[in-house]
């Protein structure tokens, strides 16, 4: 295995594979429906990649230091391979660490598939528990309730769960502390997400972000926190545990407190393309590369001179593109994957 690094020194550690751009749930942070529509032209199938080439590129991540892969979406379960895919990354390509990033609503009919399958953990997006509030940030009206059975089926499983919350100012920041207070008794990690100004149509604005520092003043004044060390060099969020032992939250401040620095995260889209930031606007096609006919050992190097070139630190330098007014294109998040 050969460790490349890039422009600033960060090594590769993390892959993040988008299987599929489709999603079930419209949130308009992330896919509003009114650009998201039945005149979307999603990905279709001989654009995405099929599970032997998903392996493959996978393979040749691992070449260059990669232990951890995230599947993600869009929302991945609407794929019904990702079992298959998650036993040939973990029994064919040995991956210490198998994550899956979901919305939930088909967890429930696929924990234990995906637990037997050798995934490790889930990331479940619970942004409120009023049926209302939930519908709007859903943005089709669904029932928080069918979820929350979704996380018990995978802690049942024995998966590991962590809960994602994003928040929004005047939407959901009333209820942060109820939310705390539901997985507190449960046990699970609860995340808190900065609403990030990914893609090019979520309607995002800095007035309608919530600090990280006041969610946690916000939390601390109900149940004391104090911090934890991170878990490993790059961590995406910072993590506060109860001083009473019923477990921790984190806070993901990519806005207020960007963590580029560290960042060794590597993003395939759902088509096949290499993107070296959440925020990049154009990926680098490996799976053209693989269809063209390029050896295990090409790809392998065509990753790494990427890499070795990466110079990105996009929520490092936000907050200076906001001053001068300036904006970069971007593409979706759902596309690009999370
Ligand atoms: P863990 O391995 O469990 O810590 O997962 P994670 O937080 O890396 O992944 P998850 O898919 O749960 O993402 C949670 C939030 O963090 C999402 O809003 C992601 O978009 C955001 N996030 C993850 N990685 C990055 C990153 O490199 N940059 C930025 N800006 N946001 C990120
Ligand atoms: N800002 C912050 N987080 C977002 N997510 C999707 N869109 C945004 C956004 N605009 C979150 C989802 C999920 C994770 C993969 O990304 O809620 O938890
Ligand atoms: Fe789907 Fe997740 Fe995006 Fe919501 S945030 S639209 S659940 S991919
Ligand atoms: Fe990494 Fe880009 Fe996110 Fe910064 S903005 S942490 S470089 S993905």
């Amino acid at each position: 295995m050969s460790v490349v690094r890039d422009q600033f020194h960060r090594p590769l550690h993390d892959l993040r594979i988008s299987v599929t751009d489709r999603c079930n749930f419209r949130c308009p942070y992330c896919m509003p429906k009114e650009v998201f529509g039945a005149n979307h032209a999603f990905l279709k199938d001989p654009q995405l990649m099929s599970l032997a080439e998903l392996t493959r590129i996978a393979r040749a991540f691992r070449t260059l230091g990669v232990e951890k892969i995230r599947l993600t979406g869009g929302e991945p379960l609407l794929r019904a391979d990702v079992p298959d895919l998650v036993r040939a990354l973990k029994h064919d390509l040995g991956v210490p660490d198998i994550a899956l990033t979901t919305n939930g609503w088909l967890l429930e009919k696929y924990a234990v598939a995906l637990r037997d399958a050798g995934l490790d953990r889930v990331n479940v997006s619970v942004d409120s528990l009023d049926d209302a509030t939930a519908g709007r940030m859903n943005g089709l009206g669904f029932k928080v309730d069918r979820v929350l059975r979704g996380i018990d089926a995978a802690a049942a499983a024995g998966l590991r769960v962590k809960i994602n919350c994003v928040v929004q100012r005047g939407v959901n920041d009333g209820e942060l502390l109820a939310i705390a207070e539901y997985f507190r008794t449960r046990g699970h990690p609860l995340r808190y997400i900065e609403f990030m100004d990914v893609g090019n149509t979520n309607h995002w604005s800095p007035d309608r972000v919530v600090p990280a520092k006041e969610i946690v003043a916000l939390i601390n004044a109900r149940w004391p926190l104090e911090p934890t060390v991170p878990a490993y060099r790059g961590e995406v969020a910072a993590r506060y545990r109860y001083t009473d032992g019923r477990g921790e939250i984190g806070l993901i401040s990519s806005v207020t407190e960007p963590f580029c620095k560290d960042c060794h995260r590597a993003r395939l889209s759902a088509d096949g393309k290499f993107f070296t930031c959440l925020f990049a606007a154009k990926g680098s096609d490996v799976l053209g590369r693989l269809r063209s006919g390029a050896s295990d050992a090409e790809l392998s190097e065509y990753l790494a001179n990427i890499w070795a070139g990466r110079a990105d630190r996009y929520s490092d330098e936000r907050a200076g593109l906001i001053a001068r007014h300036e904006s970069r294109p971007k593409v979706e998040m759902s596309y690009i994957g999370g």
